[in-house]
Order: structure tokens, then C-alpha cells, then sequence
């Protein structure tokens, strides 16, 4: 299903946007443009910025963002694959090794910990073969960066020892959670580990991840509105909704997107019910002309007529379920966006068409490609 999928919405975009066809001549040349737009940052975090875990671009030196992981290192390992670098592959699969500590007295974020440095270990770690690294008898329930990833996540399950099963949104990986750390967590934060997680329990036979993600996914579950709306901040002790916005981009918009990818990759049905009952309530409550506005959770009324960049990543979850017709006609509204400013907002109007005020900036996020490439 998913090929002639892929294929018929890059089609599509290619004729919209470039009314024409690429030759082979014109794909060599963008091809070799992004490898040294890659390179020019890669080279410039490494010569300036190394150790740290970001380059910061106009004073030229490094900083520690989400930790104090090398983090761009880990993001950069499986996109040094898909370009081809095995030798940097296996060099920095190894610095890291050597370089990285996660008994280190950081407040991290749950969220960020897991989908960039558990899910970006393990993804190397599933890839190390095809990277022409060494493969350790038993790969892949065993490797060295398997070991990293689950070293990562047992930092992070102190979070989720809450009543409700759902997680805080910042542990200490030295200490635990902090007894002064807020109990206030969004959406996304809850219900954006089954994949890492699952993979994990599966990798190394150990049950703790899949069954701590899955319990906070059914807890989440159950505090859905009677209109079957999740809102966009929780208390995990009292599992009162604090921000009552439902929508599918900031604060929410992953929990959907494992929802479905979890049940893609675990071939679990359970999974992909609870998605199919979320969108039946986001179609008739949020969606109106194949924009997604923002709506009260419990009364289903608007409150926010906005689209958000994050939101993005929609069409690229209906493809993967094969609802193309609604996934091109919503990319359509959101890629005439792109058009009117060359990128887009983070928060844009949808009455107004126009640039929401204090949220015109563009972060460089990926969602609006990653729909594309879905
Ligand atoms: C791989 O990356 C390193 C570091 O940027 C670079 O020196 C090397 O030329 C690259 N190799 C290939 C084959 O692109
Ligand atoms: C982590 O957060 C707690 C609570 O806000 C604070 O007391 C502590 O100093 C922080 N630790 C670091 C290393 O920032
Ligand atoms: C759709 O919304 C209407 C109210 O606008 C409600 O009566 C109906 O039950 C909703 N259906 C679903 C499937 O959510």
C-alpha cells in the first residue's frame, strides 16, 4: 500500500510545484546541493561546537540544549547513513561510545530524551550492519548501541512513577524527578513512547518499556472528553486537563503520530482503534474546508482558528493510512502557506490569512517535508 502512496504524492507535489518534470541532470545537482548543506553544518558542529550538544550559528561556539549528550551527533547518525558516510557512521558510533555519560546531574526532558537520543540510538544500532559496522553475536538483541539506548531510557522511567502511570515532563538523571518538578505535562509528553519503548522491551527481552509506554497510553486513553477530545496540558497526579484546546499540532500532535505508527510497527489493533476513535471526533469537530482549527475538548467549540507548522506532519499520517484524497487536499492548504511567505509560520490564521502576531517566526521544522517524503 504505502509505495503507490509515496509515489502518487510526490507526484503530485513535483507537477504542483515545479509545473515539470525533473531530469536526472536537475536531481544529481539538488542532490548534491543538500549533501554539502549537510556537510556545512555537520563539519561546522564538529570544528566548533563538539562536545556540546548544539552549534550555536552566529557566535560560533557549542552549548548544551537537551543535555549534555553530543545531541547533534546522535541526530546526524542515521542521516550520515542515508548519505552514504560509512566511515563517519562508524567513527562517530564509536566516539559516542566513549564520549557520551547518562549519570550525569541534568534535568532532561522525558519527550526529548526518548524520540532524539533513545530513538536515535536505537535506530543506528538497527542500521549498524548496513553501516558496515562490526556486528556483536547476538545482534540485534545485542550491541553496544543498544546499550546506550536502554542505559538513556532507564534514566527516564523514574518519570513515569506517577499514580496515573503518566509520566512528568522532566527527570533528573542522576536523582529521579525533582520533588519541586511540576506535575503539568502536554499531550505529546504522555503518549510518545511505544515506539522506542516497545522496540527496546522487544531488543532486549526486558518488558519494563513497552509496559510503562503502554500504561500511560491507556491512562491518557481514559481521560479523553465525552466528545472524545484530548486536550493539550495534564496533571499526572490528578489527571486533570489543564489546557483544554484540542488540535492536532504543539503539545499533541506525536501522540497521534505514534498512535499510528505503533500500530504499524507492532501490528497491534488496539493501537489503531484508538486512533480511528480520536479522528472520528477531530474530523467532526476541528476540520472544517480540510483545515484542522483548534475546539474546547469538552464542548467541541472553537477556540483557536490557527494553523501551526508543527501541524504539518497531518497529511503524512492519512497517507500512511491510505486516506490520500483528504491527506492531498489538506497539503494543498497548507503547502498555498508555504507559498505566501516561502516557509512556514509557526502560528497562521486561518480567517485572516495572515501571520499570527509574535509567531511569524519559521524554526526550520521538518513536518511540512516530512509529509512529502511519508
Ligand atoms: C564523511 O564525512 C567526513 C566528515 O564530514 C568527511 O571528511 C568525509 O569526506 C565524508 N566521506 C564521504 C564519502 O562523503
Ligand atoms: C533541576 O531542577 C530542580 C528543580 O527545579 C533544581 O532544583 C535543580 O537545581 C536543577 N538541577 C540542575 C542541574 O539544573
Ligand atoms: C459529531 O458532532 C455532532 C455535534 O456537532 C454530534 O452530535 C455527533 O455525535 C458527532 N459525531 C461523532 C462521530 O463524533
Amino acid at each position: 500500500m504505502r509505495a503507490p502512496v509515496c509515489a502518487a504524492l510526490l507526484v503530485w507535489l513535483l507537477s504542483d510545484a515545479a509545473a515539470r518534470d525533473f531530469t536526472e541532470e536537475e536531481m544529481a545537482a539538488v542532490r548534491q546541493r543538500i549533501k554539502s548543506m549537510f556537510y556545512h553544518a555537520y563539519n561546522s558542529y564538529l570544528d566548533h561546537a563538539f562536545p556540546y550538544d548544539e552549534l550555536r550559528p552566529l557566535t560560533c561556539d557549542g552549548q548544551d540544549t537537551w543535555g549534555s549528550f553530543s545531541l547533534t551527533l546522535i541526530d546526524a547518525l542515521d542521516t550520515l547513513l542515508v548519505l552514504g558516510n560509512h566511515t563517519e557512521f562508524q567513527r562517530v558510533a564509536s566516539l559516542l561510545q566513549d564520549a557520551v555519560d547518562f549519570d550525569i546531574d541534568v534535568n532532561a526532558s522525558v519527550f526529548e530524551t526518548n524520540i532524539r537520543v533513545v530513538g536515535g540510538l536505537l535506530s543506528a544500532h538497527l542500521l549498524a550492519g548496513r553501516g558496515g559496522m562490526e556486528l556483536e553475536p547476538g545482534w540485534p538483541c545485542s550491541g553496544p548501541l543498544l546499550r546506550m539506548a536502554e542505559d538513556a531510557a532507564r534514566k527516564l522511567l523514574p518519570a513515569f512513577q506517577t499514580p496515573s502511570g503518566m509520566p512528568y515532563g522532566t527527570v533528573n538523571l542522576l536523582r529521579g524527578v525533582s520533588p519541586s518538578e511540576t506535575p503539568v505535562t502536554c499531550t505529546a509528553g504522555v503518549g510518545t513512547f511505544i515506539l522506542e519503548f516497545s522496540a527496546l522491551s522487544r531488543l532486549t527481552g526486558d518488558p519494563v518499556f513497552e509496559d510503562t509506554a503502554r500504561r500511560a497510553l491507556s491512562a491518557l486513553w481514559q481521560t479523553r472528553s465525552d466528545i472524545g477530545l484530548v486536550g493539550n496540558h495534564i496533571d499526572v497526579l490528578s489527571r486533570k486537563w489543564v489546557a483544554q484546546d484540542a488540535g492536532i499540532g504543539a503539545g499533541v500532535d506525536s501522540y497521534f503520530e505514534y498512535l499510528v505508527k505503533g500500530a504499524i510497527l507492532l501490528q497491534d489493533q488496539e493501537l489503531l482503534s484508538m486512533f480511528r476513535a480520536y479522528d472520528r471526533a477531530i474530523q467532526n469537530y476541528t476540520r472544517f474546508d480540510d483545515w484542522y482549527l483548534w475546539v474546547q475538548m469538552h464542548k467541541g467549540t472553537v477556540s483557536m482558528p490557527v494553523f501551526q507548522s508543527l501541524e504539518a506532519f497531518w497529511p503524512g499520517l492519512q497517507s500512511l493510512l491510505g486516506d490520500l484524497d483528504r491527506a492531498v487536499r489538506t497539503f494543498q492548504n497548507y503547502y498555498s502557506v508555504w507559498r505566501q511567505f516561502g516557509g512556514l509560520p509557526e502560528f497562521y490564521s486561518i480567517p485572516q490569512g495572515y501571520t499570527v502576531d509574535k509567531r511569524e517566526g519559521y524554526p526550520l521544522r521538518p513536518d511540512q517535508v516530512g509529509s512529502v517524503v511519508m
